[in-house]
């Protein structure tokens, strides 16, 4: 616990957090008023208020009970100040926790679905990102992430036109993902996908072994070639050592999330999150908060969690923010800076 202002010091960067994610209760209500967004309070009383709400958060079952309140609450933005707002807010949170560098997902379908325009998105978060520079110092960069509960067609439709739009090449987009329910929708589903990005030399990372198994993981490493793993949790507790030693001699970074994993039931509680087993199999990880709005808690009160039940040291910690740093995306000259 004496800790934590040093961990609240410590520079970090977070790579993998979704902006749709950090969206607060307060802020979704603001936003359904001002945008006469219908919530479904009628049948789901967690809608009362934004208390409810809170409360109904403390309860996920799993991923999906949760997908179904994200879906339902980033329905509330639909101006490009809306975008702007939410990534502001975010960014604002994660420079007071001292997170020089972030790397962030948004997921354009949930939203070019109830007729919001890709380029609105992200010219929005374009303008919250330099506003971050400025007012912050802060770097960011934006992960578009895909859906892998919809069809192949629609992902593949939406990284066409991200790619069409130039932002992958003008570096607006750093980087593809995907993300929402990952059982029972297996990596090698989407390997035309994949392949059309790394031809396009597009960075590529997925969520994969938080709900699903390690085998997924393996998947996306030989079937997608990505190059870093969201999550992977599964790969490390149910002790898939083959796996283990080959995340750790290919240097694959792991974008862990240790209080997601604990409030979605991937894993039973912090205790139990394998931070021992990463740090001794040298697997390259990075501590991050996911939704930060959802799980109640952003990158600093992860970082804090994991303290609370390891009793880790200085160094140790020394060790795990800047191996975040060196794992970013950022240019190797940002890195240097950062260190
Ligand atoms: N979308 C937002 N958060 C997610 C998570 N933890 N897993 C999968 N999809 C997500
Ligand atoms: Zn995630």
């Amino acid at each position: 616990t004496s800790l934590h202002p040093f961990l609240a010091a410590l520079p970090k960067a977070e790579h993998h957090m979704h902006l749709e994610g950090s969206l607060e209760p307060e802020l979704l209500f603001q936003l359904a008023a001002k945008n006469n967004v219908t919530l479904p309070s009628s049948t789901d009383p967690a809608f009362a208020s934004a208390e409810s709400l809170h409360q109904r958060y403390e309860t996920f079952q799993n991923l999906d009970d949760f997908l179904g309140y994200y879906y339902i609450g980033m329905s509330v933005l639909v101006d490009g100040s809306d975008f702007e707002a939410l990534a502001y807010a975010y960014f604002t949170k994660a420079a007071s926790q001292n997170v020089r560098h972030a790397e962030v997902f948004f997921d354009p379908q949930a939203h070019t679905s109830r007729g919001v325009e890709l380029s609105t998105i992200v010219e929005s978060f374009k303008r919250a990102q330099a506003r971050a520079e400025t007012d912050f110092g802060m770097t960011t960069q934006l992960i578009m992430c895909l859906l892998r509960h919809l069809p192949l067609s629609g992902a593949v439709e939406t990284f066409t036109q991200a790619k069409d739009d130039g932002y992958f090449a003008d570096g607006t987009l750093a980087a593809m993902g995907m993300d929402s329910s990952e059982v029972p929708f297996p990596p090698p589903m989407w390997k035309d996908l994949y392949d059309a990005a790394k031809e396009s030399g597009i960075r590529r990372t997925i969520h994969a072994g938080e709900e699903g198994p390690p085998l997924y993981v393996s998947q996306a490493l030989d079937v997608l070639d990505v190059e870093r793993i969201d999550h992977g949790v599964r790969a490390l507790t149910e002790g898939d050592d083959i796996l283990i030693s080959r995340l750790a001699s290919a240097n694959t970074l792991l974008t862990m999330c240790p209080i997601s994993n604990v409030k979605l039931n991937c894993i039973p509680s912090i205790a139990l999150f394998p931070l021992r087993k990463l740090i001794a199999a040298g697997v390259r990880f990075s501590i991050n908060s996911d939704d930060p709005a959802y799980f109640g808690g952003y990158i600093l009160e992860n970082y804090c969690a994991l303290q609370e039940s390891f009793d880790l040291g200085v160094r140790d910690w020394e060790k795990i923010a800047k191996g975040s740093i060196m794992g970013s995306w950022c240019t190797e000259e940002r890195k240097t800076q950062l260190l």
